[in-house]
């Protein structure tokens, strides 16, 4: 049976937190362990430049997400692991969606909607500040997706409505050209997939509430301890269901692990203790791959490698689908 075909991306504007490791890198590296699947994972470089226009910045996310994937223990010679922009087929490819996709399909896009929806609430004019990248983003996603006939796409819940563009585009394609395109389906993490931050919501760059994942084991302590908790003193049964503390101890934990810090919550643990357990529950686990992250960050050069190697392996992979589709659309050499 042909393998199932999993691939998802990673914007690279930020530095890789807990909420990320839990959310996605953990879930998709066991799934790239698995016999029936062909895992793609790329880091979205040009995705980063809609948002981001600091190139120190966009670099050093690259890096930081790149040695993150690969000191959490991503088998490199079984998942395809690979920046998007040393792929230039998909760039390629990006175009040939952009001239199916109508203008009143991308109209619809959440993103760019809040972003107009908020340039009005300021009064400003709509489109101020709005890029034609900003704009055309699902089409690339598209492209990422398409490029590699992948059928299913791990994404956060904010990203469904991409994947069903995806869809949309391809449809078009296929309709206008012949069937050259799979349509993908979104896979969506459960909600225990989701974790926690330091003021309760969900742990996201964008609420300032994060614990960064491979920082010094001192940042991790010290974020840990700046978890919000309510006034209950030791001694006073506290509620599991209803603590941060308890959601992100739960994520790292083993049932029987999380069974007893239950009993603990019951029996009164002190915040202060509660704080110190899971640190070295997370510690324990972050200690070997810190090592190891420390270490490819010191070594870009054999980071470089494996994403050159990476980059070659999808190259090989799209080149044929390019080619069809090249031909399909009557771009083809004069004989
Ligand atoms: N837009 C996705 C995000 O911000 C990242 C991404 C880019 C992606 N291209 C993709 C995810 C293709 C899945 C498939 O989370």
């Amino acid at each position: 049976m042909a393998k199932e075909i999993v691939l998802t991306g990673i914007t690279t504007s930020g530095t890789p937190h807990l909420g990320n490791y839990v959310g996605a890198i953990r879930p998709a590296i066991e799934a790239s362990r698995q016999e029936d699947t062909d895992a793609y994972f790329f880091m979205a470089d040009y995705h980063a430049l809609i948002k981001c226009q600091d190139p120190a910045r966009v670099q050093q996310s690259r890096q930081e997400i790149a040695a993150t994937w690969l000191a959490c223990g991503l088998d490199t010679d079984k998942a395809t692991f690979y920046r998007q922009s040393d792929i230039p087929e998909i760039a390629e490819l990006n175009w040939l969606l952009t001239c199916v996709t109508s203008k009143g399909l991308m109209n619809r896009a959440h993103a760019y909607k809040a972003s107009v929806d908020a340039n009005i609430a300021d009064n400003q004019d709509p489109d101020f500040g709005i890029t034609m990248g900003l704009f055309c983003y699902p089409v690339l996603m598209a492209a990422d997706i398409l490029a590699f006939n992948a059928n299913k796409v791990p994404v956060g819940r904010d990203q469904i409505q991409h994947i069903e563009m995806a869809r949309d585009i391809a449809g078009r394609f296929n309709h206008l050209f012949g069937q050259h395109f799979v349509l993908p389906e979104a896979v969506v993490g459960e909600e225990g997939s989701i974790l926690k931050g330091l003021d309760g919501r969900k742990m996201s760059k964008s609420y300032n509430n994060t614990i960064p994942l491979f920082d010094t084991e001192k940042k991790l302590q010290k974020g840990i301890n700046k978890i919000k908790t309510n006034l209950l003193e030791p001694g006073e049964a506290k509620d599991p269901n209803d603590s941060t503390v308890f959601d992100i101890y739960k994520a790292f934990a083993t049932p029987e692990q999380t069974e007893e810090m239950r009993n603990k919550f019951a029996e009164g643990i002190a915040w202060g203790q509660a704080k110190k357990e899971l640190f070295e529950l997370i510690n324990g686990q972050l200690a070997e791959p810190r090592e190891k992250y420390l270490e490819l960050m010191a070594n870009p050069a054999q980071v470089e490698a494996i994403l050159q190697a990476g980059a070659e392996k999808a190259r090989a992979r799209v080149r044929g689908l390019i080619s069809d589709l090249r031909n399909a659309v009557g771009l083809v050499n004069f004989k």
